[in-house]
């Protein structure tokens, strides 16, 4: 491969805000570098002291073993729990009458939990497990909407030693089937139904239909949330309420292993079946809880607000145990964010009173869309920070955020990672970081990434190529759940020593990480090979643009050609004159080279469920040719049939 083009040009810099670094965890540049440093010249070292600033039920012996690898095991013979980690131990200090969780329903409707009280509830919840004949090493399938039973049954299972497999409320009966079968669950938690654009979402339908024709599932937990009618087996579907009557509220966590299983998350790979990404509890529980505390700068009177859900990586690590592991208070919000009205969001920042915000930049590009008016109504003082994941961010989108929600006032984490990594990897430090739109800059402690070429040589900067991780970190994946082949073939297949998961990027000559997306998604036009997101990005930077996507298509002269689907910002009409001022407008900002060949206008785009683009379908739409890959993730058929019709 010859290295992908670096064409994008952002010379916008942000030092941090004087306010915020006088008053965060780390303040200066040298103690960045310090920590980084001792964090990579000795990891053993690093990582053992903050693994023991968490409570052990015994102490770990060895740090890392790496002698299995690409198998890691970290902090070898140390028994923990992770709910302990996350309640109990705030439960002896003053802690205990603290806010955990601040939740809001759909409906307005509202309930806080304090340390104390989720922990007594997930207590009963895990007794509730207990009697239902749910052990230690089990796996439970929880399918369940935004409420705080999603979080405390995720730590009750975490209390008895059972694994949990979060599966997105969103996904199909076929895909939470599959999900079940693979992971052998034996046990599925879920709601009568949740509230969703004012209408009622039917989950527990969804599971007696996804169950029927599996005999493995021998108990169904139904919390009771929107009301709705449930069909019902008898012996098999059980209401959480009714069970909880009888529970006691006693319940000692499980000593579980360092290397135990704590979590299944299903991810997609961009072929094939989903994959069970596997996290152990130890080393996964010290990556949530330090990351956490580092990046969100997370202090003693926080509110913090990842609207991610917790059916993604990202809810289970910045919604349940890296905040929970660090006693903050956390926002839950179980609907849509224009439900009732596109200010929701930014209504509840201001009603609970939010400090720190972490989105997604699809999130951002919507809020873009719907104007800044909006935003502009709400007070949003209260904020300190914000974040964002999921997807490079736009610079636009990013200043956008900046202006409208940051005023100007909070430095923004861009921060890089994955479901495999666990937890956040590339990633700003708040009080620290000169921060740059479009770039999730720095390696967080502990983090050896570097940009190497097709043969794993390390690119000089500013060069694109693969991004790869030369060292193991502790909430790395342990595999795929029940496919060890595929798990080294997936990840050290091509590099062997090092991890290597499908994205590329540049550094450039400051050290900062620019991420390029996905290196399936790199277009070659006349042997240049360009990263679709700076493209994007560029058609982005034009006032009239929301979102876009960016794909080749098969092209007799260039070899491909671009291809743009373009969603318009608010009420503006595309036409003809659009279309030809924004094919300028990418040659102009980044050379003729990127200058789409064809524009494509388009009410929405083909979204994975979690929000990502998925250029994958495009690229079938562009070519004219059907699609045959793996469309389960997909959030909205209709666009998919939409776009085809656009074509005729
Ligand atoms: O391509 C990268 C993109 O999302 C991928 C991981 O997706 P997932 O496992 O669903 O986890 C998302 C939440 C952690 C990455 O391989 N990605 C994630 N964050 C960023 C990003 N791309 C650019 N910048 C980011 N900040």
């Amino acid at each position: 491969m010859s290295d992908i083009e670096n064409v994008l040009h952002e010379n916008r810099f942000f030092p941090p805000p004087r306010e915020f670094q006088s008053q965060s965890r780390l303040s200066s540049e040298a103690a960045y570098q310090r920590m980084y440093k001792a964090s990579i010249d000795d990891p053993e070292t690093f990582f053992g002291r903050v693994a023991n600033e968490l409570p052990w039920m015994k102490p770990f012996t060895r740090v890392l073993d790496w002698s299995q690898a690409p198998f890691a095991q970290w902090f070898v013979g140390g028994q923990l729990n992770a709910s302990a980690i996350c309640l109990d131990q705030h439960i002896t200090t003053q802690g205990s009458a603290k806010r955990a969780i601040i939740w809001e329903g759909e409906p307005g409707d509202t309930r806080t939990l304090t340390y104390a009280e989720l922990h007594l509830e997930v207590c009963r919840f895990a007794n509730v497990l207990k009697g239902r004949g749910i052990k230690r090493g089990d796996r439970v399938v929880i399918y369940m909407p935004m409420i705080p039973e999603a979080a405390m049954a995720m730590l009750a299972c975490a209390r008895i030693g059972a694994a949990h497999s979060v599966v997105f409320g969103g996904f199909s009966a076929q895909s939470l089937k599959d999900r079940i079968q693979d992971g052998a669950c034996t046990a599925v938690i879920t709601a009568d139904g949740s509230f969703r654009r004012g209408a009622v979402l039917p989950l527990k339908a969804t599971v007696d239909e996804a169950l029927t024709g599996l005999t493995g599932v021998k108990n169904v937990i139904v919390v009771q949330r929107a009301k709705n009618k449930v069909a019902w087996t008898q012996g098999r579907d059980h209401w959480y309420h009714d069970l909880l009557s009888r529970a006691s509220s006693e319940c000692e966590p499980e000593a579980m292993e360092s290397e135990d299983l704590l979590f299944l998350l299903y991810t997609s790979g961009s072929t094939g079946r989903p994959k069970g990404i596997v996290h152990t509890t130890g080393g996964y529980m010290v990556g949530a809880y330090m990351s956490a505390q580092y990046v969100f700068d997370l202090k003693e009177d926080d509110v913090f607000w990842c609207t991610a859900d917790v059916g993604w990586i990202t809810g289970h690590s910045y919604i349940v145990y890296g905040p929970l592991a660090n006693g903050a208070t956390i926002v839950m919000y179980e609907g849509a964010p224009n439900t009732p009205h596109q200010g929701r969001m930014w209504e509840i920042v201001d009603k609970h009173k939010v400090t720190i915000f972490y989105t997604a930049p699809t999130a951002i590009r919507t809020f873009m869309r719907w104007g800044e008016e909006i935003p502009a109504k709400y007070k949003l003082n209260t904020l300190r920070l914000l974040g964002t994941v999921g997807e490079s961010i736009n610079p636009e989108a990013w200043m956008w955020y900046h202006r409208n929600i940051g005023r100007e006032r909070c430095p923004i984490v861009d921060t890089w990672w994955q479901t495999e990594t666990g937890s956040i990897m590339i990633t700003p430090l708040p009080g620290i970081t000169a921060t740059q739109p479009g770039s999730a800059t720095r390696p967080f402690f502990g983090v050896d990434v570097a940009v190497v070429d097709e043969a794993g040589r390390e690119l000089p900067a500013n060069h694109g190529g693969y991004l790869v991780i030369r060292k193991p970190w502790p909430s790395m994946l342990r595999g795929i759940w029940g496919d060890k082949e595929r798990y080294v073939e997936n990840y050290w297949g091509k590099f062997k020593t090092m991890y290597f998961a499908g994205d590329g990027a540049r550094r450039d000559d400051k050290g900062n990480f620019w991420i390029l997306g996905r290196v399936d998604d790199v277009i070659n036009v006349s042997g240049h090979r360009l990263s679709t997101m700076e493209v994007e990005s560029s058609l982005v930077s034009h006032a009239k643009v929301a979102e876009a996507a960016v794909v080749g298509r098969p092209d007799e002269l260039t070899g491909q050609a671009i291809c743009a689907f373009v969603t318009c910002v608010g009420d503006v009409k595309p036409d003809d004159a659009l279309r030809a001022e924004l094919m300028e407008h990418v040659a102009r900002e980044i050379g003729k080279l990127a200058r789409p060949s064809e524009i494509r206008f388009s009410e929405a785009l083909p979204k994975t469920r979690s929000g990502k683009i998925m250029r994958r379908l495009l690229r079938d739409i562009a070519a004219g040719t059907e699609t045959v890959g793996d469309t389960s993730t997909l959030e909205d058929f209709s666009v998919l049939a939409r776009l085809r019709a656009d074509e005729e």
